[in-house]
């Protein structure tokens, strides 16, 4: 029996503006994760994936509509064995379950996805990279999203701060002190597949205005990292707002994420922002560490469904 994790990620400061070649800064989350655990046999049966959190028993290669949440799950196994070299369904058990919560902005698609590529990997005695899973989990990601980033994928699969730039050589941050961050959900599920397509046509219909707003959001990222490089808490929580009015003059705020937003600012956060998608989902407050617990308590009074609060660095690079 081999049994892997992966755990979730937020995105400080860059979403949507990352989709068009602007930088965008991610972290993992490693308080909650997505585990995979691969079982020999039953003889005979070929490949079995198993979810019990979504109530969902598959055999891989039996029919299964494109909607179906065993469609992302069959075509991370296949993609794992073609590139692992396996031809054919071997006879495993594939069991599947996660506390990362879903369509949240928080990479439940893509922490799923690296945990059955890991898990996959080392049950049938392989190593692959982080490069090599982030690059499996990416088509997975496109199954999901239809025009992700990568950026998922990458923080998850390295498991590191990112800088990330799309389609260039990957960058794993230094963060110069540790700063400490509430994560609050508002239980609004929000697919990203949809924000990023209403994103994609209101680009579309206003090139101009879309450009000029992700051009400020990159501009936004490239100062954080150097707040982050340098742990300068007060600069990250004023861009942390700064880039929040940008995503909400792009359209991906909703009334439930300012509530939680202003709650967390009034209890005295340093800044506060949504992370991910947009619509629904997370949104993520800088603190002080003596604020944290209030802070956590004022979102979770806010309407938050779940609370986080957790630490982002030091790694080494
Ligand atoms: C989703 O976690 C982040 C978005 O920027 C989409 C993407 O980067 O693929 C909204």
């Amino acid at each position: 029996m081999t049994t892997a994790h992966a755990p979730a990620k937020v995105i400080l400061f860059g979403e949507h503006a990352v989709v068009y070649g602007r930088p965008a800064i991610a972290v993992p989350v490693m308080q909650v994760r997505a585990c995979a655990v691969v079982e020999d046999g039953p003889p005979g049966q070929g490949m079995v994936i198993h979810a019990a959190d979504l109530h969902l028993r598959h055999r891989v290669g039996a029919p299964i509509p494109v909607q179906s949440p065993a469609y992302p799950l069959e075509a991370t196994v296949r993609n794992a064995l073609q590139r692992l070299g396996i031809r054919g369904l071997p006879d495993l058990t594939l069991a599947i379950s996660s506390t990362v919560p879903m369509a949240s902005g928080m990479g439940s698609g893509a922490a799923v996805a690296t945990a059955i590529v890991r898990a996959l990997a080392q049950h049938l005695g392989q190593v692959l990279s982080p490069r090599e899973v982030s690059e499996l989990v990416y088509q997975t990601e496109v199954i999901h999203h239809g025009t992700p980033s990568g950026i998922d994928n990458t923080v998850i699969a390295f498991e590191q701060p990112v800088f990330f730039v799309k389609g260039e050589p990957i960058e794993t941050l230094h963060v110069g002190r540790p700063f400490r961050v509430v994560i609050g959900d508002t239980g609004v599920h929000s697919p990203t597949r949809d924000v990023v397509g209403d994103v994609r046509r209101a680009w579309q219909a206003e090139p101009e205005k879309y450009e000029a707003l992700f051009d400020r959001i990159g501009a936004v990222a490239v100062r954080a990292r150097k707040a982050m490089e340098d742990g300068r808490g007060s600069t990250l929580g004023k861009l942390m707002d700064e880039n929040q009015e940008l995503l909400q003059a792009v359209g991906v705020s909703s009334p439930q994420l300012e509530k939680l937003i202003h709650a967390a600012r009034a209890a005295g956060a340093m800044g506060a922002k949504l992370c991910g998608a947009g619509r629904g989902g997370n949104m993520i407050a800088l603190v002080a560490h003596q604020r944290a617990q209030a802070v956590a308590a004022a979102v979770h009074q806010a309407g938050a469904v779940h609370v986080i609060v957790t630490e982002v660095g030091p790694w080494l690079p």
